[in-house]
């Protein structure tokens, strides 16, 4: 259900281009746990962020089900992506000063659907963050933050969660706490990529990928 072609990412910078993913072939089927590793600078991040619609590769197609995803128009790009994609990053990346239950409702404010503050509430005394809906990010631990941030990857009832060394700045509790909730995601029925050089994910992945500058080295 996710199919890369030929993907390539180049980044134009002053100091020259810096080549990030050099002709990435992929198919991942719905339903699957994929762990991406690879060394800091094998491409990691750009080809998340490039399965999440969020970054233009230079060259290549993406498509998710039956879409072309850089054929469509921004607006549209941008309510795909809100719909289909929940995406949980290393530093979190919530809204400071809105709290919790605030920045889980943005998500489904940017889909468009009509969500209740009621559903987001029951979703984060399910992460265990009942007591915590009115905080702000800065009031939460580092692992509240990211339970939180997958509250928020949750709420839309995507199809596909991405996650970007999402357990790196948790202890071991916490982070397999966020694991945990990942894999129930994917016991649903839920399609997981996680990119990740630490081994906690491994146990649930159906997949290993490894990239190795900026190219696929093994599958696994
Ligand atoms: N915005 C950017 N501009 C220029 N180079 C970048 C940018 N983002 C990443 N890179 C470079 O692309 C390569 C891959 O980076 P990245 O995808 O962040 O790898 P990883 O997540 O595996 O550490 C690295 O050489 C990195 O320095
Ligand atoms: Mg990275």
């Amino acid at each position: 259900m996710v199919v890369l072609e030929n993907i390539s990412k180049c980044y134009r910078t002053r100091r020259g281009d810096v080549y990030a993913l050099r002709d990435v072939n992929l198919r991942i089927e719905k339903g699957e746990f994929i762990v991406l590793s690879g060394p800091s600078g094998s491409g990691k991040t750009t080809l998340l962020m490039t399965i999440a619609a969020m970054l233009r590769p230079s060259s290549g197609r993406v498509c998710i089900g039956e879409s072309d995803i850089y054929a469509m128009a921004i607006s549209e790009r941008a309510r795909f992506r809100a719909g289909n994609i929940g995406f949980v990053f290393q530093m979190f990346h919530l809204v400071p000063y809105l709290n919790i239950v605030e920045n889980v409702l943005l998500a489904g404010r940017l889909s468009g659907r009509n969500a209740s503050k009621a559903a987001a509430e029951d979703l984060l005394r399910q992460l265990g963050l009942g007591e915590r809906t009115g905080h702000k990010p800065a009031e939460l631990s580092a692992g509240e933050k990211q339970r939180a941030a997958i509250a928020r990857a949750l709420f839309n009832r995507p199809q596909i969660i991405l996650a970007d060394e999402p357990t790196g700045n948790l202890d071991p509790d916490n982070a397999s706490a966020v694991l945990g909730h990942l894999a129930e995601f994917h016991g649903n029925g839920g399609t997981v990529i996680v990119a990740t050089h630490g081994p906690g994910a491994q146990e649930f992945a159906s997949h290993t990928i490894r990239l190795r500058d900026g190219a696929i080295e093994g599958t696994e």
